[in-house]
């Protein structure tokens, strides 16, 4: 295998635009788009319909990935779901009934605190379904069920398409699962697969922004801290955010539940810091909105990640506003992952960093 760049600067940013083929592609492995259903490549050992709890742990991105997932499948499957970080997991001897699902979710296959929980999970007699993108990985051969992501090779230490394909096998789980708990009617299913199907032309739409992004991100690169808010499966995306720009630019910067602002980071809130918030117009979109009035409130700036209705909707002013295109909901964190990723990318390039190689940081942790 050799790398290749193609017509970009760094591989980050190949990959970032190469979302809506590789999405497209994994998603074609996982639903049947004209019957407008999902059709997992592989048998389950298992019935959704049996399980009493699903326990995911995982690493860094491919844990947001995880996290982003549990609110699909309490929500769509209303399966309890317990997730923590591999590191995590594997240590603190979690009582797991036998016979229900531990998942897995890593770009390589080889993270070492994930292997070691798969390894537990599989000793205390659990179905494990491991979502991979590496098919040949030990984690793929250690898994009772191998979920494949099918991003290509993924280059870049931080990963962008491993990552928005990883939502996209969780996803169509999550409605598999509710379709056989009998949460989701065929009408419902059908709704949420044209969603998906709709995602790959959204990411390239959302992709139209990048030019506002590189500006805002000279913006960015001033700021010694920056924090990122998001409710429901904004929440993760926001941390997600927050670990892209930290990773590749430096800049420290948190990603918090919109609703926990005052518990804390509102303390922090001046003109020097930016506040990226995360909100799609969904159920929980007014909420968001006070948060960011508190915000306003103390002189604090805003980026504000929405679509068109909740551009229409805020009534704030904001230092910025990108204008995602209108998607269902559910689907929203797969295309707002292409916002935070240029901002991260274009803020760490503006300031000069290396966006493939960011100190201190692997690939691939196959060590503890
Ligand atoms: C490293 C990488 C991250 C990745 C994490 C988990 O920290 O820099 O981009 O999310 O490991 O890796 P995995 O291969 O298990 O997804």
């Amino acid at each position: 295998f050799m790398a290749d760049k193609g017509n970009h600067r760094h591989f980050m940013a190949k990959e970032i635009h190469e979302q809506p083929e590789v999405v497209g592609r994994t998603l074609a492995h996982y639903v049947n788009f004209t019957a407008g259903q999902v059709a997992l490549p592989f048998e389950l050992p298992f019935d959704f319909k049996n399980l009493k709890r699903i326990s995911i742990s995982a690493c860094g991105t491919a844990y947001l990935a995880g996290l982003i997932s549990k609110y699909w499948f309490e929500r769509l499957a209303r399966i309890p779901v317990e997730i923590d970080v591999a590191s995590e997991f594997r240590y603190r001897e979690a009582p797991l009934e036998p016979g229900e699902l531990a998942l897995f979710v890593s770009q390589s296959g080889e993270t070492a605190d994930t292997l070691a929980s798969l390894r537990y999970a599989s000793s205390e007699k659990q179905h494990t379904l491991s979502v991979v993108n590496v098919p040949t990985s030990t984690m793929a051969r250690e898994s009772a069920v191998v979920a494949q992501t099918l991003a290509g090779v993924e280059v870049g230490v931080a990963s962008t398409k491993a990552f928005t394909c990883q939502l996209t096998v969780l996803l169509s789980l999550a409605i598999a699962a509710g379709r056989a708990r009998g949460v989701l009617s065929a009408e419902d299913e059908k709704e949420l697969v044209d969603a998906l199907i709709a995602v790959p032309g959204q990411m390239s739409e959302a992709m139209k922004r990048e030019h506002q992004i590189e500006i805002l991100a000279r913006e960015l690169s001033k700021a010694k801290d920056v924090l990122y808010l998001g409710r429901g499966t904004s929440y993760p995306l926001a941390m997600e955010g927050a670990l892209k720009l930290k990773e590749i630019s430096y800049i420290h910067a948190e990603g918090y539940a919109a609703g926990e602002l005052k518990h804390g980071p509102i303390a922090l809130i001046d003109e020097t810091m930016p506040v990226i918030v995360i909100a799609p117009y969904d159920n929980i979109f007014e909420k968001t909105v006070s948060n960011m009035q508190e915000v306003a409130a103390r002189g604090g700036r805003i980026i504000l990640i929405t679509d068109e209705k909740g551009a229409l909707e805020t009534g704030l002013d904001t230092m910025a506003t990108i204008v995602m295109p209108s998607v269902n909901p559910v689907v929203a964190p797969i295309v707002n992952s292409i916002p935070i990723q240029l901002l991260a990318y274009h803020t760490a390039v503006f300031m000069g960093k290396d966006v493939d190689q960011p100190r201190n940081l692997a690939k691939s942790v196959t060590v503890e």
